[in-house]
């Protein structure tokens, strides 16, 4: 294999919610390995502010102020991309997001905001983008961000969590549906991620329980799902399509109990099997 596949030169990425957090990171990760990127977010200062930190690593960038939820602005945005760079190889549907509510407690107002960021977004780019993917002699790849709570129950995050889980079967769908137009999709399910949102988690006593549940020990960094999602969009994962890659320092595969003499404790947490959080980086 030769090693410059996992290469993205001169692709065009778009990136939604690219102004912050993961989709930033990402946005930033694909420059490096060679991608022109468009910045869809809500927010125009931190899509601009993203965008000039593409070009200062020597690649193309274009922020377009754009709500995911609008079917119009998503076809605007597709097609400004169009004109600026003549066509589309990676959608990176990352915009969303919920805030802690018992479903209970939620109004249906709230419940049909968040399938519209959650689960409307994901279709409005998806649907728009696959024109300018299959123009011309371009193969697509679609990565789509889920979470750790597509695949178990999310208190506090009911919609959210069900709507992530509807990402999930969505990839698998479109996936098939999309493969004989050149186009793979994936996602990518991560856990707790340093983002500007969660620096709340940054005190003694949240570290150590993030260190008792997290079999890796620590919270995810940006780059981790970075990662994951250049191999996504690369020639790499030429042949992978319909999966979800899990970055979650082991959550899902450690998620639940075990039972030891009379209780029930969290693995791997007093199990002895791992004494102490271990750096892995
Ligand atoms: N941070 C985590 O721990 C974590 C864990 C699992 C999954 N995720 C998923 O990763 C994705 C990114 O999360 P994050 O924590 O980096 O988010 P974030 O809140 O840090 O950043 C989200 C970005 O999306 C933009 N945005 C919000 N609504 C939008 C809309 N309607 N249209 C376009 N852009 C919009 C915001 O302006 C912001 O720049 C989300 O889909 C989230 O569900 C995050």
């Amino acid at each position: 294999m030769d090693p410059s596949s996992v290469l993205l030169t001169d692709k065009v990425a778009i990136i939604t919610g690219g102004g912050d957090g993961i989709g930033k990171g990402i946005a930033l990760t694909y420059a490096r390995f060679g991608a022109h990127v468009v910045i869809a977010d809500l927010n125009p200062a931190a899509g601009e502010a993203a965008a000039a930190q593409v070009r200062q690593l020597g690649r193309k960038a274009l922020s377009i102020a754009t709500d995911i939820r609008s079917l119009d602005q998503v076809k605007a945005m597709v097609e400004r991309t169009v004109e600026e760079f003549g066509g589309v190889d990676i959608l990176v549907n990352n915009a969303g997001g919920a805030r802690p509510k018992e479903f209970m407690s939620m109004d249906p107002e709230r419940w049909r905001r968040s399938v519209e960021l959650n689960l409307m977004g994901l279709l409005n780019c998806t649907h728009t983008v696959v024109g300018a993917m299959t123009a011309g002699a371009r193969r697509g790849a679609i990565i789509n961000i889920s979470s750790i709570e597509a695949s178990r129950a999310g208190p506090l995050y009911s919609v959210y969590s069900a709507c992530k889980a509807a990402m999930e079967n969505f990839t698998k769908t479109a996936a098939l549906e999309l493969s004989r137009r050149g186009i793979r999709v994936n996602s990518i399910a991560p856990d707790m991620i340093d983002t500007p949102h969660t620096a709340e988690l940054h005190t003694p006593q949240a570290e150590a329980a993030i260190a008792r549940v997290v079999p890796l020990g620590q919270m995810g960094r940006v780059e981790d799902v970075a990662g994951a999602a250049v191999y996504l969009a690369s020639d790499l994962s030429a042949w992978v399509t319909g999966i979800t890659i899990h970055v979650d320092g082991g959550t899902f595969a450690g998620a639940g109990w075990i039972k030891q003499g009379e209780s029930w404790t969290l693995f791997p947490d007093s199990t002895g099997v791992v004494d102490s959080p271990r750096e892995t980086r």
